[in-house]
């Protein structure tokens, strides 16, 4: 079984940016790339999640800052931010953090940001140019998980990927990518959801499962088939008093029982949480070259 192994994979990519921000930009007297964050309230894996980016930037020589509003933010304020941030000449990308609290609508705040400082990949102008196949900025977690396919080797032609959960930050997404007529891609892909009757049937034939359903546990051993590829999104916070911050990482997949089934796995954490902050740093350096015209 090969662990697929996002801190080192994150590391290695990491080191890669370091070098490219000192050759093309500080050698050459460019500033820094510069990614900005806003978080609106207090959700505790929104703040670790900002933490976390803020110092992967810190650790490539990026420039990072965070712009930080109490939970009863107005809607108009937060357009303003964004509006700010848009024409701020100094700031190449930036990303509201989500989820927002609830008087704000969040699709209005997303189609408010300039489509080229997207680095999320949230707006629909890079959700339409990604599904056309066009350069643009392409989500997080599911570029991590392009990247890990990728560096790993992993064959994805002609395969039948199965993916769980068809969120618009992961799973649909995800479908999207890697049924495209690509590098690194055609694969048959299949999206399970909350409708779909007997998830089973679909799991038991996936050459990879994309697990994405927000579920503590919820992929056992009996569903995998063996030798699949199995990609755990899941990110649940489990309450532990014998670690440091008082909480432990699980996955939605038991990786005990499926590490034996399957001939690749991701943990948790160790595995996509990393890829996403990496593919972050990624689409910040894109902006900042401004690639994306
Ligand atoms: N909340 C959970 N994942 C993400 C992400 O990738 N970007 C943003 N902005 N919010 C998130």
């Amino acid at each position: 079984m090969i662990l697929l192994d996002g801190r080192t994979l994150s590391e290695q990519i990491k080191s890669e940016i370091t070098k490219e921000v000192k050759k093309e930009f500080l050698d050459k007297g460019k500033p820094a790339p510069h990614l900005a964050a806003v978080l609106v309230g207090e959700d505790p894996a929104s703040q670790t999640y900002v933490a976390n980016k803020e110092k992967s930037c810190r650790e490539v020589g990026f420039t990072s800052s965070v712009y930080r509003y109490p939970e009863n933010f107005t809607e108009k304020n937060l357009l303003e931010v964004v509006d700010f941030l848009n024409k701020d000449g100094d700031v190449d990308g930036f990303i509201v953090q989500l989820p927002l609290p609830k008087h704000i609508n969040e699709h209005k705040i997303i189609e408010r940001i300039n489509p080229l400082k997207d680095v999320d990949g949230f707006h629909p102008v890079n959700v339409g140019r990604m599904m056309l196949n066009l350069p643009s900025f392409l989500p997080a977690t599911p570029f991590g998980i392009m990247t890990l396919l990728e560096r790993y080797h992993i064959e994805t032609e002609g395969k039948h990927v199965v993916v769980l959960g068809r969120s618009n930050i992961v799973g649909t997404p995800i479908s999207l990518m890697l049924s495209r007529k690509a590098k690194n891609a055609n694969a048959t892909v299949t999206l399970c959801h909350s409708y779909t009757p007997d998830i089973k049937k679909y799991t038991l034939d996936a050459d990879i499962l994309i697990v994405a359903m927000g579920k503590l546990g919820i992929v056992t051993a009996d569903m995998v088939k063996k030798d699949a590829v199995v990609v755990d999104v899941g990110m649940h916070r489990i309450p532990a008093g014998d670690t440091k911050s008082g909480f432990r990482l699980k996955g939605d997949v038991v990786f005990d029982e499926v590490s034996k089934k399957c001939s690749a796995i991701t943990p948790v954490p160790g595995g996509v949480g990393l890829m996403t902050i990496v593919s972050l740093l990624l689409n910040t350096l894109k902006a900042s070259k401004k690639e994306i015209k």
